[in-house]
């Protein structure tokens, strides 16, 4: 069997003999790791600058592995670390912490070779002026190197060390999800897979799928949905044909099936009330060309600006409001919709292995305060919509706060809400909705539920 590092080097095209990995992708991703864990910081914003700085393409590709990896199995890797430290270290230090995270990251998970892994590590303490730490870093990893699998089964007996999950997750995963938490966990663990939306509009996606085959670009159709294509290994967007003229998008397949059921047909007045950064405001667009009107809103307006960006890659115009949904009286003209897209915003439990800082960052606290958020979002904007028109409502969570415990009190309360089953073969039934697991068919973790006005 190929070592996982072996393995990610093929992929990447890089030879193993001839890599070189200077100490600049470890250093960022140690940051990255640090403003996580000690500031609170999430990596969206965070990573793309300090990529951005690296211009040899595999160093990038490095540097973002060292800072996924790391933090995807970072309940682990503390576990671990707590196993090799004598004693922690001090406050100031806490970035030599992050630095051994990632160094642990490397010689566990990704079976780098060891000289690579451990001398790289040890020269970025000296670039954080931090000298000192260069005998106990490189002690600490080689220790490490010598007892992986014993040190990995150490730390087996707590559940956040085995499953890499703060421990409320993982409870609040058993009460929800008693027959597949541990399946929902494992799902979560995993490196995503890049999907593809094609737009069938404009190309068929047999035909897509030939042109990406000619260009050595291995991928495969998914079983559903119909629009979806996964690649076998990421790559840029640019290298995508047709990417700038929006013959296609990056978008999981579990987000590609909200725009079918919305049932949206020509004329109709559509809300896209949380739309940023607009990938299921595009698909809207490209399952309807023709709708009377599309009012897409988001109260982040930096990230409304990729809305627009989006729209114009792929030629569609749609009035865009920096504006908070749940107060109409702010931004709403007084004409019914026929369509109601809700894309709440969530704990975004459902996509941690895209997102692994989320199950750093999230505290247990939150899904109150989402759930009450959400059922604002949801009392403001069923007013707004047309007797017969259908309001669509997703999250990217698998938490039942979030989903069906949140919409029976919604139906509980408004009478003139009924639900819209979902005829469909994926996912799980829920006593309002369905829950799309992470891994369900590859695809990330999304809960639906539709409701009709009467
Ligand atoms: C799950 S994301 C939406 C993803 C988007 N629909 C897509 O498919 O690309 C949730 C969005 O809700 C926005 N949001 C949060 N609270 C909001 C509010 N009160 N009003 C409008 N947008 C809000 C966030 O800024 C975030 O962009």
């Amino acid at each position: 069997m190929l070592a996982a590092w072996t393995a990610w080097c093929l992929n990447k095209s890089i030879s193993v003999l001839s890599v070189k990995t200077p100490g600049q992708p470890r250093k960022i991703a140690a940051q990255m790791v640090f403003h996580v864990l000690d500031r609170g910081e999430s990596l969206n914003r965070l990573l793309g600058p300090q990529l951005a700085k690296l211009c040899d393409m595999r160093q990038r590709a490095l540097a973002q592995e060292l800072t996924f990896g790391t933090l995807r199995w970072c309940y682990r890797l503390e576990a671990v670390l707590n196993r090799l430290l004598k004693k922690p270290l001090k406050k100031k230090d806490r970035d030599v912490h992050a630095l051994l995270l990632v160094g642990l990251y490397q010689l566990l998970f990704l079976e780098m070779p060891p000289h690579a892994a451990v001398s790289e590590t040890v020269s970025v303490v000296r670039q954080l002026g931090k000298e000192w730490a260069a005998g106990l870093v490189n002690a600490v990893l080689r220790n490490a190197q010598r007892q992986s699998s014993i040190l990995l089964e150490s730390v087996d007996g707590a559940a956040p060390a085995r499953w890499s999950h703060p421990d409320w997750w993982i409870k609040q995963l058993q009460q929800d999800w008693p027959q597949d938490w541990q399946h929902i966990l494992e799902a979560s663990n995993q490196r995503p897979p890049m999907v593809l939306r094609i737009n069938v509009a404009r190309i068929e996606r047999s035909a897509y799928l030939q042109q990406l085959n000619q260009l050595g670009i291995e991928a495969k159709r998914s079983a559903f949905p119909d629009t979806a294509i996964r690649l076998e290994e990421p790559v840029a967007v640019d290298s995508l044909p047709g990417f700038s003229r929006g013959l296609v998008s990056v978008q999981d397949g579990a987000a590609q099936l909200a725009a079918p059921l919305m049932r949206l047909e020509s004329g109709q007045r559509v809300l896209d009330a949380c739309a940023a950064p607009g990938g299921k405001t595009g698909h809207m667009f490209e399952s309807v060309s023709d709708l009377g009107a599309l009012i897409a809103i988001d109260s982040d307006e930096r990230r409304l600006t990729k809305v627009a960006e989006n729209l114009q890659r792929l030629q569609f115009k749609a009035e865009l409001l920096a504006a908070d949904a749940g107060d109409p009286g702010s931004w709403w003209n007084g004409e019914p919709f026929d369509r109601i897209l809700l894309d709440a915003p969530c704990s975004a439990s459902g996509v941690v292995r895209r997102h692994p800082d989320i199950k750093l960052l999230r505290q247990p606290g939150d899904l109150q305060t989402l759930s009450h958020q959400q059922q604002r979002l949801l009392n403001a904007l069923w007013p707004l919509l047309a007797s017969g028109g259908i309001l669509l409502y997703v999250t990217c969570s698998v938490f039942k706060q979030e989903n069906s415990d949140g919409l029976r009190l919604f139906l509980d309360e408004h009478h003139d809400a009924a639900e819209l089953p979902l005829r469909i073969q994926w996912g799980k039934a829920l006593p309002v909705g369905r829950q799309l697991l992470p891994g369900e068919q590859g695809m990330d973790g999304f809960y639906f539920a539709r409701l009709i006005k009467a």
